[in-house]
């Protein structure tokens, strides 16, 4: 199955990533005999742009719109270490186009490397023109000056929402979702959920997208890293849902096809828990995998909790899809140094 081909689209990946087993931390989490399901991951920590992510896929999308409606120039906003905003900025150096981020410091996260590396000191290496604004700034305020400076020096600007989620965006984790679906068929799997982190909704809303064009398949379970309830979420995530599953030909998507976890957010988006921490190291020492600490290390925490936990049939086939990330190690470096 295929999405429509009439779809503004900009290659930034050299097309589908990996889907690999995960034997090793399998039988980690088996010691003392404990059952565990089958365990795969979707590699799209491997797209292949400046440290890759899920954002890569979205942006293949929205830049594709951005060229094909004559900007010259694309502006998002995010986290002090926004991996989107990375991500944009890359895609934007390989299409030729200006890139203006800005970077909110909304996290509260107090260590030096916070504010000067991972993803932020790579936004600078990549070219982009950084806004670096006080947490309690107004927002669309600095939207409208950014645009307006832009334009008054001859720019063309696109607007690229927070995250890249909107049902452009979105249309790539559709596309995800039939790539997985088809990589499992090829390994002979019957796949039965997609464990993934949910930050700013868009990663969850195509791959329900897509589920609802396939007309079934695994459930699609998210990890909130960022909203703390579902009624948080809900609405905004079936809006995105909807309007990506009409832009592609699908089926509605409802209220019962929404699974999230909330119970791994700790204290709120960026701020590093105990069970991520162990997540990031145990991936990392079975599979040679890295995580990142704001997202994909909070999701398999998650997905390994569900496990030990019994919520999870031993007969069952999980996919972790890995968001990307990595980068975001070096802004948290004292959580992962021996004490
Ligand atoms: C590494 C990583 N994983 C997952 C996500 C969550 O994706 P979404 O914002 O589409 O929910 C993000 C979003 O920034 C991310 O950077």
């Amino acid at each position: 199955m295929q999405l429509p081909d009439t779809l503004a689209h900009v290659s930034l990946t050299d097309g589908a990533t990996p889907l690999q087993e995960m034997p090793r931390l399998r039988e980690a989490l088996m010691a003392d005999g404990r059952p565990c399901p089958h365990l795969y991951i979707k590699r799209d920590d491997l797209t292949g742009l400046a440290g890759g992510g899920n954002k890569t896929r979205k942006l293949e999308y929205l830049v594709g719109d951005a060229l094909e409606k004559g900007a010259d120039t694309v502006i998002t906003a995010g986290a002090l270490q926004s991996n989107h905003a990375r991500q944009t900025a890359a895609a934007a150096a390989k299409t030729g186009l200006a890139a203006h981020l800005i970077l909110f410091e909304t996290v509260g996260y107090d260590d030096p490397a916070y504010s000067m590396s991972g993803n932020l000191l790579l936004d600078t290496i990549l070219g982009a023109e950084v806004h670096r604004q006080a947490k309690d700034a107004d927002a669309s305020a600095v939207f409208e000056d950014v645009t307006a400076k832009i334009r008054a020096s001859g720019g063309t600007p696109y607007l690229i929402p927070v995250g890249g989620s909107n049902a452009i965006g979105s249309t790539a984790y559709a596309q995800v979702f039939l790539e997985i679906q088809e990589q499992g068929d090829a390994l002979g799997l019957t796949i039965d959920r997609i464990f993934h982190a949910n930050g700013s909704l868009g990663t969850q809303a195509g791959l329900l997208a897509g589920r609802a064009l396939a007309k079934g398949g695994p459930n699609v379970e998210g990890v909130s890293v960022s909203k703390p309830t579902r009624e948080a979420l809900l609405e905004e995530l079936l809006d995105i849902a909807n309007q990506t599953s009409e832009r592609i030909g699908g089926d509605p998507v409802t209220e019962d096809d929404v699974h999230v976890d909330f119970r791994h957010l700790g204290d709120g988006y960026g701020l590093p828990t105990e069970g991520m921490v162990s997540a990031v190291e145990l991936v990392a020492r079975t599979e040679g995998i890295l995580l990142d600490p704001v997202y994909t290390g909070k999701a398999m925490a998650g997905m390994i909790a569900a496990i030990l936990n019994g919520e999870i049939a031993e007969t069952e086939t999980l996919v972790f899809l890995h968001t990307g990330g990595m980068p975001g190690l070096f802004a948290y470096p004292a959580e992962f140094t021996p004490k």
